[in-house]
């Protein structure tokens, strides 16, 4: 063989190895495209892609639930258009997804931030169902509403008479409490307003009495909307006042009274809050009581107040999740 032959055999022998290296560099590239593409097939992120929700949308998602059981859930469903703007809202609790769910469902006229709010604070039952002790170990951030009751014997430790200077004799809240109700009605004196009390700690056997009477005269459904049925008042905690103005006392008045613009103003800086405020009766249950005031410490009363919640969304955000 010529060394020009030899040449050319060696060249040839070249091309074909480049062009077998480069059909098997493309094969191997197509095979694994396909590869990559059913492994992501695999995904939640195309599950719920292919669901119709944004890439950004499944990204929340996946974010929240993880790989836990609502995800599975979710891929089950059909897109729910709401479960994104569900999910964003600031009193969102995981826990309680199935709830809103239902609640949407059987209400679909309601906001999805009502819904939230509402299954939040139990309302996805009717008032007096589904009751649960509460917790004492809250301690001053016990919560007791028609979700929530207290014992029969349930008697709150370190109860305290209050001065009669802002109380009618016979009033008494545990000690804490006290001494900031004091700081506060020296406060409010300063500013030329005399508060006082005219109810607070009520036994369980008061408040037999108490709800009796009102629902005697204007039966149960309007008992109901001003007072707590047994067991179920706050004022059985100890850690709430029922507080006028001296010469001011009228439950139909105070809202309109300067004691009341103070109280609206200040207390959350003494550690008190309003219970029941106006606009949030279907949430906490009552008509608004202007005159009711609730102890729950400094820092708890400043966020409440901050954030225009009343306490029952507060306790179930930030203290039960
Ligand atoms: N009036 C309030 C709701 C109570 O009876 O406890
Ligand atoms: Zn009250």
């Amino acid at each position: 063989m010529t060394q020009k032959k030899h040449l050319k055999l060696k060249k040839k022998v070249i091309y074909i190895g480049l062009f077998v290296l480069t059909l098997l560099t493309f094969f191997v590239n197509l095979g694994l495209h396909f590869y990559q593409n059913y492994k992501y097939k695999q995904t939640n992120e195309y599950k719920l892609i292919n669901l119709g929700y944004t890439k950004e949308e499944a990204t929340l998602l996946l974010n929240t639930f993880n790989e836990d059981e609502e995800l599975k859930n979710i891929l089950e469903m059909k897109k729910n258009d709401k479960l994104i703007a569900l999910i964003q809202e600031k009193y969102y609790m995981k826990k309680n997804l199935e709830r809103y769910l239902a609640y949407m469902d059987k209400n679909k006229e309601t906001s999805i931030n009502e819904v939230v709010t509402l299954v939040n604070v139990h309302r996805d039952s009717n008032y007096y169902e589904n009751t649960i002790e509460a917790n004492k170990d809250k301690g001053i951030l016990l919560n007791v509403n028609k979700y929530y009751y207290l014992s029969e014997e349930y008697v709150p430790e370190n109860l305290e008479k209050i001065s009669i200077r802002f109380a009618y004799a016979g009033n008494n809240i545990i000690s804490e409490a006290n001494n900031a109700f004091y700081d506060l009605c020296k406060s409010a004196e300063q500013e030329g307003l005399t508060l006082i009390v005219n109810s607070s700690y009520r036994s369980y056997e008061n408040q037999v009495n108490t709800y009796r009477s009102i629902k005697n005269s204007k039966g149960e459904r309007e008992a109901d909307k001003t007072a707590a049925r047994p067991g179920h008042s706050e004022h059985q905690t100890g850690l709430s006042v029922d507080v006028f103005e001296k010469n001011n006392q009228s439950t139909a008045t105070f809202k309109d009274s300067e004691a009341y613009t103070w109280l609206k103003e200040n207390a959350h800086n003494y550690g008190f809050i309003e219970r029941y405020p106006e606009g949030k009766e279907n949430i906490t249950g009552y008509n608004a009581e202007a005159w009711h005031w609730r102890y729950v410490g400094i820092d708890v009363a400043k966020k409440i107040h901050d954030e225009n919640i009343t306490f029952d969304e507060y306790y179930a955000f930030y203290v039960e999740n």
